[in-house]
């Protein structure tokens, strides 16, 4: 069993979105409702994995025999780690942990201070649990306009 993480390319976001809607909707409908889950997860679309590249987002993708099972993205100007998903078939299995220092090695070596989450609810313990202390609780506005709440976190590194 081969695993890597490697950047992502555009043929990577079809994938990568399925992920996405998947693992939200294991997840995540335990902190939401189903309306809520519906209006961001329930279309595909892998168009939105472009715009977050275009708006600067870094993308990677934790790889098993060359199948995405997982994927995590920065910001390095906004200090934000911008999402995080894993494959609920994969989940436990320690793949969200790797991805996540991946990207906060990835962040430290930018020179950048303290790493930034805007959490979903159901994955604040493990954001707490991997470092990450809370700041403040609101509305988070998705791309497709749905609010969701969440909970605005932060990671100190020492660089
Ligand atoms: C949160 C998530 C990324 C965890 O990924 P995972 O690969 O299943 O987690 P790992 O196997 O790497 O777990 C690493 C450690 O965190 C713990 N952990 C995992 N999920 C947890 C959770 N929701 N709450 C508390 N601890 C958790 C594990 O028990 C493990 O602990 P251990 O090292 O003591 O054994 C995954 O559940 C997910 O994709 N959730 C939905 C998406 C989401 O909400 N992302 C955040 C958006 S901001």
């Amino acid at each position: 069993m081969r695993q890597m993480i490697r950047e992502a390319n555009a043929s990577d976001y079809e994938v990568m979105d399925e992920v996405f809607r998947a693992s939200a909707k294991a997840f995540c409908s335990r902190s939401y409702d189903s309306q809520v889950i519906e209006s961001w997860a329930g279309e595909p679309s892998p168009d939105r994995l472009l715009r977050n590249k275009e708006s600067g987002d870094e993308l990677y993708v934790f790889t098993i025999d060359g199948s995405v099972v997982c994927f995590g993205s920065i910001n390095l100007e906004d200090h934000k780690l911008v999402s995080l998903f894993v494959s609920p078939e994969q989940s436990g299995k320690g793949i969200g942990q790797s991805m996540l220092e991946f990207l906060v090695a990835r962040v430290k070596s930018s020179g950048t201070p303290a790493l930034k989450v805007d959490s979903s609810l159901n994955a604040v313990s493990f954001h707490r649990r991997h470092g990450f202390t809370e700041i403040s609780r609101s509305m988070y506005r998705t791309q497709n306009g749905v609010d969701m709440a969440s909970v605005q976190m932060e990671r100190k590194l020492c660089l």
